[in-house]
């Protein structure tokens, strides 16, 4: 039997899934693309890589992007990556502002199975007051990644608010924040500090960055996709930009809506504009279009576009005995995303995998010992500026004397998608995720 490479197999499968949802045999396929069958069997079963010339045949015949025939590269196998800290070092560039030094970045783990984008930095510019307008303080644009930050030392956090005024955070090692895409922001060190403050700026995509994101860019205008945004200032006018939203996607005018939940007309409009709606009301309209009341219920909290932990005023509790957990920032609109700061106090059984967490983990050692990953998959070590990436559901433990800083986050599975996943089921979990078998059998099935 031929060798089979993991990633041909994947993308093989992928491509399967592509013919499949294009309803072309292999036979179709190969005919209009001008390939032997055995051809195009062969990048199917990942005996061979698919050719680019053949990707390009197949977009230019078919409505499909270069980008669906690749798959993501999994450079974390056995579930755990770790970049230590002497490599992260290496990765140093000093990033001027105005001229002057203002940040060193060095690299810490990053993997290609997930959205993670972290960073070591240290300030380097030295403030003398607290004052949200000093010149020194030179701000970025902000970005559209989710960012979390974890402060050592004694860093100024500046930010723009809601109504665009200038702010800053007096922080302290152990302190944290959650900054909302977009909202610029700069960090700069106090005077009279030890040592240069020190962030780790853990950016991260969630739901909307790669396909979504791309889709939205399809569309070219951005007016027009900047649509979807929908009012979410207030509780209300999220529910009812959601009801309308709805209801002019499916057809259905007001006087159609009142009669299906027998909700008058002008309460309708004025639910769709923001006034309050109770839960009744949405569920009668849900129901009336066919879709569940979390369809239409707005997030309950509206937050402001910075949130500030501080330190001792996070939530405290204990795990498995083996572990005390203190809560950072968290955002309640990122519900798969959480931060944690990880005491790890147990020296014992090695082998009782007490971790299984269902979310992409980053983790980088904030303490000043080695602590040892154990995992279904081995043993490493895990020293004081180590930072490592652990995959969703690998069983592992922390053991030893020491602190870790832990960002979870859901990738793009958590939220819709996995309910999606939730209701093919786990019997088909396995074929949606890599498929393995046509659409039909041509020898009949029944
Ligand atoms: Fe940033």
């Amino acid at each position: 039997m031929k060798f089979i490479d993991a990633e041909l197999k994947k993308s093989g499968h992928n491509l399967r899934g592509l013919l499949n949802d294009l309803k072309r045999r292999p036979k179709d396929a190969a005919e209009e693309l001008g390939y032997k069958v055995q051809d195009l069997e062969s990048y199917i079963s990942g005996i061979k890589p698919i050719p680019p010339e053949f990707i390009k045949v197949a977009c230019e015949k078919w409505p499909v992007n270069e980008r669906d025939f690749f798959v993501i590269k999994d450079d974390c196998p056995n579930g755990l990556k770790i970049m230590r800290s002497s490599e992260s070092y290496k990765s140093s560039r000093i990033m001027e502002r105005a001229g002057k030094p203002y940040y060193e970045y060095r690299d810490t783990v990053i993997t290609s199975s997930t959205t993670f984008r972290p960073e070591w930095i240290e300030e380097l510019c030295i403030v003398e007051d607290n004052d949200p307008e000093n010149r020194s303080v030179q701000w970025n644009n902000g970005h559209f990644m989710h960012q979390f930050t974890y402060f050592i030392g004694d860093v100024n956090y500046y930010y723009k608010d809601e109504n665009g005024k200038k702010c800053v955070g007096i922080m302290n090692t152990g302190d944290s924040c959650y900054i909302t895409p977009f909202v610029p922001h700069s960090f700069t060190t106090r005077a009279g500090a030890d040592k240069p403050g020190l962030i780790l700026a853990l950016t991260f995509g969630s739901s909307l960055s790669g396909d979504a994101q791309q889709e939205l860019a399809a569309i070219s205008n951005p007016t027009k996709a900047s649509e979807f945004a929908l009012d979410f200032t207030s509780s209300d006018k999220g529910a009812g930009s959601l009801v309308r939203y709805f209801r002019s996607s499916f057809s259905i005018s007001l006087e159609e809506l009142s009669n299906r939940t027998k909700i008058s007309e002008k309460k309708l409009q004025d639910i769709e504009n923001g006034s309050s709606a109770t839960i009744n009301e949405l569920k009668s309209i849900a129901l009336s279009m066919n879709i569940n009341l979390r369809d239409i219920l707005p997030n309950d909290v509206v937050e402001p576009v910075t949130i500030i932990q501080k330190y001792n005023e996070g939530r405290r509790w204990s795990l498995s005995k083996s572990y005390n957990v203190v809560e950072l920032a968290n955002s309640s609109s990122l519900p798969y995303t959480r931060s944690l700061e990880i005491s790890v106090t147990s020296q014992k059984n090695h082998d009782d995998y007490d971790q299984n967490i269902g979310l992409h983990q980053y983790i980088y050692n904030v303490g000043n010992s080695e602590l040892i990953i154990n995992s279904e998959n081995g043993k490493e070590k895990f020293y004081p500026g180590d930072s490592c990436y652990i995959k969703p559901f690998l069983k592992h433990n922390f053991r030893g004397d020491g602190k870790i800083l832990c960002l979870r986050i859901g990738g793009k599975i958590g939220g819709d998608p996995q309910r999606e996943l939730s209701i093919i089921g786990k019997k088909n979990s396995e074929r949606a995720i890599s498929e393995s078998l046509p659409w039909f059998n041509a020898e009949g099935s029944n």
